[in-house]
């Protein structure tokens, strides 16, 4: 599996420039339907929400009314853009600048975690993966809505060749194995759905029985 090549200062620095550009450049996932995606699945969240890696707030319109919802990220420019998307939404939203690789939350905090188009970026997928089902009650659900490497053995092949080039260029590693981290988190999952070629993933995940 390709390693990022960008270091974590570097992530976040990049993301703190393209902050401004973010919500542009999504429009490219929404043609391909990112937004009913992320709209069928994030309404399943209930109760305290945790989303990590959260960017500009893309997830906050999906949330159920009644949801308490926590964003974390690395980059102060893209939680600024969150919040002022929390202000016009009128969402009551608590945000804090947090690595998604050791989160600063007790155990069994959150009755659902999310975390949606990030694992590909993250210096350390399956850590997150085993930091957000640590803060998910055992009763409660990870939501993930991911991309990575195609199902399609020709597209994946055109992903692989590409991966080096547009990981050091954009520090987003697009050939990951999506099932493949999940499982090395020893996380169970409860419904899976793919989308695009199978390049998006929607998970719903139940954390480790304690
Ligand atoms: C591709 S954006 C996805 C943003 C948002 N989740 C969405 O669906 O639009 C990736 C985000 O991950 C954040 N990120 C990368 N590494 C992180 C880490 N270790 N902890 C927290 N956030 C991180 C970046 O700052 C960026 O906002």
């Amino acid at each position: 599996m390709p390693l990022n090549k960008l270091s974590k200062e570097e992530i976040t620095e990049n993301y703190n420039k393209k902050a401004f550009w973010y919500d542009i450049l999504e429009k490219i996932p929404e043609l391909l339907g990112i937004n009913r995606i992320r709209k069928n699945l994030f309404r399943k969240a209930s109760g305290n929400v945790l989303e990590v890696a959260a960017g500009t707030g893309n997830n906050l319109r999906h949330y159920p009314e009644d949801c308490k919802i926590t964003l974390i990220d690395l980059s102060r420019a893209m939680l600024k853009i969150a919040s002022q998307k929390a202000r016009r939404q009128r969402l009551e939203v608590s945000i804090q600048e947090m690595d998604a690789e050791s989160l600063e939350f007790p155990d069994d905090a959150f009755d659902t975690v999310v975390d949606s188009l990030s694992l590909c970026t993250l210096t350390q997928p399956v850590q997150a993966l085993r930091e957000m089902a640590r803060v998910c009650k055992p009763n409660g659900r990870i939501l993930l809505l991911e991309h990575g490497r195609s199902s399609k053995e020709g597209l994946a092949r055109w992903q692989d060749k590409r991966a080096e080039k547009h990981a050091k260029r954009f520090g987003c590693n697009w050939n990951r194995n999506i099932l493949g981290l999940v499982g090395e988190a020893n996380l169970e999952i409860v419904s899976s759905k793919q989308y695009c070629f199978g390049v998006f993933h929607a998970l719903e995940i139940k954390p480790p029985q304690n």
